[in-house]
């Protein structure tokens, strides 16, 4: 009785699956979905290739600084690093009297107390210092950029799927929306035109984003190396200056990636060693009284051959 009524209950299920298959199939079939314009619009980060990259990975200095460079005369203008202090660009290989100096002339106030009156008031940066906000708080932030909001930049390349490339496709990705075609020859449509205050990005998830190209021109920071400063150049040293905001310590953990693989490769060749040389008695007696010891085996043969035992 019970089988019976297990084979109903099961029945029921399997009925039930198949109803439900058949009637998304004719759905599928009768109302094909249609592809959103995120779908059709939205390119994958261009890949890029930095000195960072990879397990044997190490920051190209001077790279490093041109970045810091347009960070400082290009995005800071909107965009805070709150995680990054002022006394960690030594590591981009400033000297202690640069940084001072960069600190010290840093066009951002940062915010304090009057001592004497206790009312808010701003002072020069000190190398101990987080690089400072350019706006008080969101609020303010947001009044100034059309009611959108300049990310913190200090971890955007680990925040951001696709990283430094993302940053960088982003930077050159600005398009004009009223001529541009996708790759099968779309234009974009009215729907999705930029609204006001808005800037068509293909690489934005969104496809419209609230900042205006930051790089425009060639030329628009001077490189004090003589590197011929591109937008494209400009772009790609600020992307591999994000890298090192969001991941100061990068080489050393690849260093201490290695040495711990190292280390590992030596640790299974000694435990080998030491497996073999513990056995290796055993193995010997068990060769030697084992059953594969020949006088035994000569033994065994006979008393098969008695029996008439094949093999
Ligand atoms: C005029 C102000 C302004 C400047 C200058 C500016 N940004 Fe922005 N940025 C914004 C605003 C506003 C947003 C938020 C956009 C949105 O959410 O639509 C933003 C967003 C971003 C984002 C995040 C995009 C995302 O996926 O959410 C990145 C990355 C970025 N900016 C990088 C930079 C870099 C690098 C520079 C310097 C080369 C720079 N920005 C200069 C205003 C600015």
């Amino acid at each position: 009785m019970v089988r019976i009524i297990g084979f109903f209950v099961g029945l029921g299920f399997v009925t039930m699956l198949l109803v439900a298959f058949f009637t998304d199939a004719k759905n599928a079939i009768q109302n094909p979905s249609v592809e959103t314009a995120e779908e059709q619009f939205h390119l994958k980060p261009e890949p890029m290739k930095l000195a960072s990259d990879g397990p044997l990975g190490k920051f190209d200095r001077a790279q490093l600084q041109r970045g810091f460079q347009v960070y400082k005369e290009v995005c800071a203008a909107c965009h805070s690093l709150k995680y990054v202090s002022f006394y960690q660009l030594s590591d981009l290989g400033y000297s202690e009297a640069e940084v001072k100096a960069i600190a010290n002339q840093w066009a951002i106030e940062v915010p304090t107390v009057n001592p004497d009156t206790g009312e808010a008031a701003t002072r020069k940066a000190l190398v101990s210092d987080r690089f400072p906000s350019p706006y008080a708080n969101e609020t303010a932030a947001r009044a100034a950029n059309n009611n959108a909001l300049p990310p913190d930049l200090s971890l955007i390349t680990e925040a951001r799927d696709g990283g430094a490339n993302y940053v960088h496709s982003l930077l050159t990705g600005y398009r004009d929306p009223k001529t541009y075609r996708n790759e099968k020859g779309e234009a974009l449509p009215a729907a999705n035109q930029p609204g006001t205050g808005l800037h068509f990005n293909p690489w934005f998830a969104n496809l419209n984003i609230a900042m205006p190209a930051p790089l425009v021109s060639d030329g628009q920071v001077t490189f004090a190396d003589g590197t011929k400063p591109t937008v494209e150049q400009m772009s790609r040293d600020v992307a591999a200056f994000l890298v090192w905001t969001a991941e100061p310590n990068l080489e050393a953990r690849h260093r201490t990636g290695w040495t711990v693989m190292i280390f590992l490769l030596i640790a299974t060749i000694l435990a080998y060693m030491a497996y073999r040389n513990i056995w290796a008695n055993a193995k010997r007696e068990v060769s030697i009284r084992g059953p594969l010891e020949p006088a035994f085996r000569e033994r065994m043969d006979e008393q098969k051959a008695d029996r008439g035992i094949a093999g």
